[in-house]
């Protein structure tokens, strides 16, 4: 886990930008002040400030933000939210178990399944090649 701040929802909650002065929001239990970014949100800034001082990974993740965006917001990093005031929803993958082992399976199953004909190739030698080997062990 990262050497950061921790910072209580109720602290959170104070920057909710109610004097326009500072914004914070929370996502995937980190914490960021937005309030600069506001006016360059490409969003909008009304988005974001309807969830001033609130959990905006819902709102974030349903946009479906890109890798770009993601780098972005590290610039407005200030902390993060104590484990038990983070939802477990909301956690970032990083923290729960790594996937590495169903993420190249679930790969290897879209390559097999994936209808291009590349990859239609790909059944078919197998096919053949247990084909070969069934006949020349058993004749
Ligand atoms: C630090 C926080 C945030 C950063 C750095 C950020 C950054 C960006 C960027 C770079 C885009 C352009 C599209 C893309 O690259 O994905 C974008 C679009 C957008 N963002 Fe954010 N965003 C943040 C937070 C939020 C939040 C909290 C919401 C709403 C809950 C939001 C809603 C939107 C919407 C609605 C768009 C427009 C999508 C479209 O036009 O297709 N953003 N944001």
């Amino acid at each position: 886990m990262e050497d950061l701040r921790i910072i209580s929802l109720e602290e959170v909650s104070k920057h909710n930008f109610e004097d326009k002065k500072s914004c914070w929001i929370v996502i995937s239990g980190k914490v960021y002040d937005v309030t600069k970014f506001l006016n360059e949100h490409p969003g909008g800034e009304e988005v974001i400030t309807q969830l001033a001082g609130q959990d905006a990974t819902v709102g974030f993740l349903d946009v479906g933000h890109s890798k770009d965006a993601t780098e972005m917001a590290k610039e407005y990093l200030i902390g993060r939210l104590s484990e038990n005031e983070t939802p477990k929803e909301t956690q970032t993958k990083t923290s729960s178990k790594p996937e590495n082992g169903s993420g190249f399976v679930q790969q290897f199953i879209e390559i097999m399944t994936s209808p291009t004909w590349t990859n239609f190739l790909i059944p078919t030698t197998l096919g053949i090649i247990v084909y070969v080997v069934y006949k020349f062990l058993f004749n």
